[in-house]
């Protein structure tokens, strides 16, 4: 049933370029996705301890002498670090092993519970929706224990006629043309279940005093806004609109210094996705169907990555991963963000950035104020892994053990030494 959706699919956007294939899969997944969710394992223990593992705090790893203590009672917080282990404990060995945060993918389109249960096995304990095109459907993937938690964006805000709305006829009472009510809009996204606001930048997209509006708008509601860019013009209406937080890089060009400098004094974060564009460029047949014509490159991707990141903007993590469409495209959930991170190290972050910026500062970007970090009261979202991370970015694969919200994942799919060839994720 996806599949022939996907198919269907493909022939549409084969005939039509776009710029976010991603969420038009994803939109054809949602739309045609049986609920697959089938409640959460119940916890079997309720206390737990990890003994003398060494913790990551944000810049490295501290001493192997800690103890966690982690109690469950429905989303499981982070007891206490350190002391010693009462008696009757169940307690997990982490001698010679290093305990990171769980990831956060910062831009993910995961449709279905066994999306998350995918993402899981790779220790990705938070998964950031970008578009929820059936709020019945998101709210079904809400909350469930064991698996990855899933926050999302709702309905997207994009232009009537715009590629995102016409590819994939999205009803013209729901786009954004000229006079359409924002602020009955942003209601009714959040009024769904909605935990920020999403809008498109693009041609034909929302004009800079709509997109503008509508960040006001989500932040009247105490929320925020998080507006798709991937090309130079858009990026710079979604700096003028000083929407919370801007998706993707610009492929098209370099972003000037004083573009980077309003970016960080207006206090926008920014999430790169620049594994979606590895894996773009990577293939010839998608280039120009996204989009992309000959000013369009990695190393511009590259390029505006390593500079936003000297100046100081805040950066995440994230994938754009829609999963696997049998013959279409194969973007896999979870291992993505682990290639991502080593994306990140190649623009030149420093592999403990690295690491916080799927972690705490992903936790910032979203307002997740109750994750990110290993410490007392934090969900207890862990990754115990066999080898230093620290030393070696590709060592985030090399998972012991996960943990969601103190129940731990039943199967770890991550491995050592997988690769993050294009080559080796032909759909
Ligand atoms: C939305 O999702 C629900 C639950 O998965 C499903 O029953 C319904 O048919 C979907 N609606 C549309 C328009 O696809
Ligand atoms: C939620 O969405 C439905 C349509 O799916 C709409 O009729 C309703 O008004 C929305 N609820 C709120 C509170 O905005
Ligand atoms: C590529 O597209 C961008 C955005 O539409 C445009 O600004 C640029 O001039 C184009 N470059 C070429 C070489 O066509
Ligand atoms: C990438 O594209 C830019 C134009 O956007 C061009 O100036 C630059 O030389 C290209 N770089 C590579 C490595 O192709």
């Amino acid at each position: 049933m996806i599949r022939f959706t996907a198919l269907a699919f493909l022939a549409s956007f084969l005939t039509t370029p776009h710029a976010c294939l991603t969420e038009h899969i994803a939109r054809a997944a949602q739309a045609s996705t049986a609920n697959d969710c089938v409640g959460s394992p119940a916890p079997v223990n309720n206390k737990f301890a990890i003994k003398n593992a060494q913790v990551f705090n944000g810049n490295g790893f501290q001493s192997s002498e800690t103890i966690i203590i982690i109690i469950i009672i429905n989303d499981a917080r982070i007891f206490t670090v350190g002391g010693n282990v009462p008696p009757g404990i169940n307690t997990i060995d982490g001698t010679g092993r290093f305990l990171i945060p769980g990831l956060i993918d910062s831009d993910v389109h995961p449709s279905s519970c066994s999306n998350l249960v995918t993402l899981s096995g790779y220790g990705v304990t938070t998964a950031i929706n970008m578009a929820c095109l059936n709020y019945t459907a998101c709210s079904q993937l809400k909350g469930q224990l064991g698996t990855t938690d899933y926050i999302t964006a709702g309905e997207i805000a994009c232009g009537t006629g715009s590629v995102h709305a016409t590819a994939f006829g999205v009803p013209p009472a729901e786009t954004i043309g000229p006079d359409r009510d924002l602020a009955a809009f942003v209601d009714y996204t959040f009024g769904n279940g909605s935990d920020f606001f999403k809008i498109v930048a693009e041609d034909k997209g929302p004009t800079v005093q709509q997109q503008t509006t509508m960040v006001q708008l989500a932040h009247q509601l105490g929320s925020f806004a998080a507006t798709h860019a991937t090309m130079m013009e858009y990026y710079d209406q979604a700096i003028q609109s000083k929407a919370d937080r801007i998706q993707h890089t610009p492929a098209d060009g370099l972003l000037s210094k004083a573009q980077i400098s309003q970016i960080r004094s207006q206090g926008q974060f920014v999430t790169p996705t620049m594994e979606f564009y590895r894996l773009a460029f990577a293939n010839p047949a998608l280039g120009p169907v996204l989009g992309f014509n000959a000013s369009c490159n990695y190393s511009n991707i590259q390029t505006n990555v390593a500079n936003m990141h000297v100046a100081g903007v805040p950066i995440a993590v994230g994938t754009d991963a829609v999963g696997s469409f049998a013959g279409v495209i194969n973007y896999p959930f979870g291992r993505s963000l682990h290639c991502e991170l080593q994306n990140l190290v190649d623009a030149g972050f420093g592999n403990a950035k690295a690491i916080q910026a799927a972690t705490a500062g992903a936790a910032k970007l979203y307002r997740l104020y109750d994750r990110g970090s290993i410490a007392t009261g934090m969900r207890a979202d862990l990754l115990l892994l066999n080898s230093n991370p620290v030393e070696d970015i590709t060592n985030t694969l090399d998972i012991s053990a996960a943990w969601v919200g103190g129940i731990q994942v039943s199967a770890i799919s991550a491995q050592k030494g997988q690769s993050c060839d294009p080559a080796s994720l032909s759909p």
